[in-house]
């Protein structure tokens, strides 16, 4: 049955003819052509080099973390454009998501333990209820944030955090409040029983 392959006549003279035939089937033994060849080839050193820049040393900077970097400076962008932050500003990045997930983030790693995860007042006052002692608009806060009070136990934020973090943390506070709201001027506040010092006058 299986006789030594026969070149027909037609075969491209490039084009050898395996010496096999399964059900009267042959097959010729087609070269790949260069540019496929070249396209395989360099999609293997394009793999192993992107591998290496980006991922094994790291030499570059992933698109991930590029994009995560370019999204942070576009916020502070938002957030300088004209030098300038104002209450107009701090509430329309109180609705922004990507703001509010960033004060969150420094709400609950700096300002929590004052001032309780749910903002309901510790040490430091409640900041979800319309009674403030340094204004409730979200520029006051703002200013009480950067400057703090340093004598009544609230530190100075400012160089701690810089402006963009306050910026956004006060977005995250203002997130719990809406434009127009009643503010009450209070003179201090008191701590829930036993937590710190005798609570100051009110
Ligand atoms: C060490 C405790 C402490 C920490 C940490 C702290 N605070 Fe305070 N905070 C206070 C105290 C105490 C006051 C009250 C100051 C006063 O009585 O004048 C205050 C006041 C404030 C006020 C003004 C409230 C008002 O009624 O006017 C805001 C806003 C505020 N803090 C936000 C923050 C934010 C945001 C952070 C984190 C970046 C933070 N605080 C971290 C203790 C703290």
């Amino acid at each position: 049955m299986t006789e030594p392959a026969k070149q027909p006549n037609d075969t491209p003279l490039d084009d050898s003819l395996r010496p096999h035939i399964y059900d009267g089937i042959q097959e010729y033994d087609k070269r790949l052509p260069r540019w496929w060849l070249l396209t395989l080839y360099g999609a293997m050193v394009f793999a192993v080099a992107y591998w290496g820049y980006y991922h094994a040393y790291e030499i570059g900077t992933p698109p991930a973390k590029a994009l995560e970097a370019e999204m942070a400076a576009n916020a502070a962008a938002a957030a300088n454009k004209s030098g300038e932050i104002t209450d107009e500003l701090l509430w329309k990045m109180s609705h922004d998501v990507q703001v509010l997930s960033a004060g969150k983030a420094t709400f609950d790693t700096t300002c929590a333990v004052c001032h309780k995860p749910d903002m309901t007042g510790l040490i430091g006052p409640n900041l979800v209820d319309n009674q403030w002692i340094h204004g409730g608009k979200p520029m006051d806060s703002l200013k009480t944030i950067t400057e703090g009070v340093l004598a009544k136990g609230m530190p100075p934020w400012g160089p701690v955090l810089g402006k963009q973090k306050i910026a956004e943390v006060v977005a995250y506070i203002m997130a719990h409040h809406h434009p127009g709201e009643e503010i009450i001027v209070v003179a201090g506040w008191t701590p829930p029983a036993g937590v710190v010092p005798p609570p100051p006058a009110q």
